[in-house]
């Protein structure tokens, strides 16, 4: 599980012990419309509900956090949007095209990959295999052709492992292509889950969790491939991270939850002086 709340920060603007990162604002970012909709969701397990009417926005390239206590519905505020839960009220909207009913194949192919709270790598496969599993679904020659390598589809995989590797060299990870990601370090692990996230070319990326577990300089890194991945491709991101100095630091908005509801949304000087996010995380006995 998870790793550092800390009522401090939200109560005290100044000090961040955080990366030392440029603030989002000073890379020339233009953010521009709302990409992704969120609107009155809810979702119950049997009479546990998850979330209660959760809406919210994310408007393109900007980086928009969810944050809460454990158990407070944001996994599944992302399961819900990728497809892998069906919430029993509302809509999710991706440039304004519903998600209704897509599975989580369809999701991907609009346009949203993800990473996982725990890991979703193929731990016997090298680097370049896992990143290249991602890569599969932009793949257009059929799977007899990949596995007989015939012409188009040897030509198709020429170009993409030309796309892998770009991902490879942009993610600093090419002394471990050919590297069994089970035998690699957990830090190194949770970026290869991004590279194959990355390999779907997303419009919208979703994070659980992607600096859990890590050291400060495993941090740093993931922090800056981030806002890397913000600016360089323009990719919009969704993320979830429990530590509050780098939700603070790289984020344009935040959404707070708390036993399924929405309790914040807005900046992050907003939502850090907000009474309730304040209470609900000093009250985080959970
Ligand atoms: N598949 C499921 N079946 C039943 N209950 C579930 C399921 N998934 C999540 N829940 C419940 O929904 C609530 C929200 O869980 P969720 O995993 O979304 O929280 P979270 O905010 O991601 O927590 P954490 O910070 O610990 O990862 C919890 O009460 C959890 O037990
Ligand atoms: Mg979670």
């Amino acid at each position: 599980m998870n790793a550092i709340v800390s009522s401090e920060l939200l109560a005290q603007p100044a000090t961040m012990p955080s990366p030392d990162l440029e603030p989002p604002a000073a890379t020339g970012r233009r953010i521009g419309d709302v990409i992704l909709a969120v609107n009155h969701i809810t979702l119950r397990f049997g009479g546990v509900k998850a979330l209660t009417d959760i809406s919210f926005d994310v408007r393109e390239h900007e980086i928009r956090s969810i944050i809460g206590p454990n158990g407070a519905g944001k996994s599944s505020m992302l399961n819900c949007i990728n497809g892998v839960y069906q919430p029993q009220e509302g809509s999710i909207t991706l440039r304004g095209k519903s998600f209704k009913n897509m599975n989580p194949r369809q999701v991907a192919e609009a346009g949203v990959a993800r990473t996982f709270q725990n890991l979703a790598l193929f731990k016997g496969m090298s680097v370049l295999d896992n990143i290249m599993a991602g890569r599969n679904l932009r793949m257009k020659a059929n799977i007899f052709q990949q596995a007989l390598r015939l012409g188009p589809a040897l030509r198709e995989e020429i170009a993409q492992r030309e796309k892998v590797e770009r991902i490879i060299d942009f993610l600093e990870i090419q002394p471990w292509r050919k590297t069994p990601v089970g035998r690699l370090p957990y830090g190194l692990q949770k970026r290869v889950d991004l590279g194959r996230a990355l390999a779907m070319e997303p419009s919208v990326l979703l994070l659980d969790e992607p600096m859990a577990g890590m050291n400060v300089e495993e941090k740093q890194d993931m922090c800056r491939f981030i806002l890397d991945v913000n600016d360089e491709f323009g990719t919009t991101i969704v993320l979830i991270e429990h530590d509050m100095g780098v939700v603070m630091d790289i984020s344009d908005r935040v959404v707070v939850l708390d036993y399924g509801k929405k309790i914040g949304d807005g900046a992050p000087d907003e939502v850090r002086s907000n009474p309730d996010v304040i209470s609900a995380y000093l009250g985080a006995g959970h």
